[in-house]
């Protein structure tokens, strides 16, 4: 039977968000309903809430989310009612191009539910947040969306691995490529811009350069593995990066703000045939100029990382054994846990910058 639950909602752009009744159906074939235990509160979720990925509101906000499998639809085998999940925006396919030539973390064809999660007053169709909808005590998703992991782990530290940590640990280990003895710099150092910071350590990086504008931002920075911090409101970050790399540059650099700007110091502040990374989101207005000539003569890579190139079903279990192994603070990232009712005050808090994660426990 179909059930009623408190869900958050975006009900217009750039109105207010508020808990209301939803319906959310059984699971029908490939599909699951998980019991929320924890969200976090992204950029991704305020950007809906702004009208900033499209129009089709009312949205269900919340992707960043851990809880437990109560109910699966025919034909699912990978995940079962009791299972812990962390829920995942790349449900692969198996059957694209990019699957079948081997490479499922560019799944050009991921899914979620069929059904369609509803608001109880009106009978309006929801459209969750990343094809999740997680600031809810339950929320329908494909099945492949459930990735299983140890259930020891706290909730509301699982959950972070389902974006923005994700996006960060992913840019540096996978995208980047970062290695043993590797430098790295890492040019914002909000969530992912951390998350990127503790991936390299992770990886084996020997010089890890955090950048950022902001002194207490840097600070956690240099807790989540920075070897050196510069401050870019302060001194140049380029001719920084350069000093504190013998002079060449660093081997990798990964741009976590998604500007114009930061990409620029990014692009000059590695070494010759050095690795650019951006993981940033730039807005669609913004435009790039760079001499063709540097791009050619100073070789090496231009990357983005989408979603950390993941491969939720490899990385998410790894991530959460290295994290109870005591090998990767992932708990760093937890600023405050808050109610379901205070999403609206988390997104304001944002804007403070004193917050990586506000993370909704229920
Ligand atoms: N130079 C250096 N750092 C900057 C600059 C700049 N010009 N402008 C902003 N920053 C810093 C901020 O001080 C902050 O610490 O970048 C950081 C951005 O952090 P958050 O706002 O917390 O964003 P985060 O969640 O880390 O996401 C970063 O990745 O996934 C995308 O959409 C997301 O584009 C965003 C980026
Ligand atoms: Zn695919
Ligand atoms: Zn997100």
């Amino acid at each position: 039977m179909a059930q009623e639950v408190r869900g958050v909602i975006a009900p217009g752009k750039d109105e207010p968000v508020r808990v209301e009744t939803i319906v959310v159906p059984d699971p029908g074939p490939g599909e699951a309903v998980v019991r929320i235990q924890a969200c976090g509160v992204c950029h991704t979720d305020l950007h809906y809430k702004q009208g900033g990925i499209n129009d089709e509101f009312p949205f269900l906000l919340g992707h960043e989310a851990a809880g437990v499998v109560e109910s699966v639809g025919a034909g699912v085998t990978d995940v079962a009612p009791g299972d812990f999940v962390i829920l995942n925006w790349r449900a692969v396919c198996g059957q694209c191009r990019a699957c079948l030539r081997g490479r499922p973390w560019y799944c050009f064809d991921t899914h979620n539910a069929e059904q369609r999660m509803t608001l109880t007053s009106t009978g309006q169709e929801l459209s969750p947040a990343l094809g999740i909808g997680a600031f809810a005590e339950k929320t329908l998703v494909a099945a492949g969306q459930c990735t299983k992991v140890d259930a020891s782990v706290a909730p509301q530290v699982a959950g972070l691995l389902g974006c923005g940590v994700m996006a960060g640990i992913g840019a540096a280990i996978n995208t980047g490529n970062v290695g043993r003895g590797d430098s790295v710099a890492v040019i914002g150092c909000g969530g992912v811009g951390d998350a990127a910071i503790a991936g390299s350590r992770l990886a084996g990086a020997a010089r890890i350069i955090a950048v950022d504008i902001d002194d207490r931002k840097l600070a956690k920075a240099r807790e989540m593995g920075a070897t050196h911090t510069v401050n870019s409101r302060e001194t140049d970050a380029v001719e920084a990066i350069r000093e504190l790399t013998g002079g060449f540059g660093a081997d990798v650099v990964i741009e976590a703000v998604g500007r114009p700007e930061t990409y620029r110091q990014a692009f000059y502040a590695r070494d010759l045939a050095g690795t650019v990374v951006l993981v940033g989101v730039p807005t669609p207005e913004m435009k790039l100029e760079l001499p063709l000539l540097d791009v050619f003569g100073r070789g090496g890579a231009l990357k983005s990382s989408w979603y950390g190139d993941c491969l939720p079903s490899r990385d998410f279990p790894m991530l959460i054994d290295l994290h109870l192994q005591g090998r990767l603070d992932l708990g760093a990232f937890v600023t405050e846990t808050i109610q379901l009712d205070e999403v609206e005050k988390a997104f304001e808090r944002m804007h403070e910058g004193d917050v990586l994660r506000s993370v909704v426990v229920l």
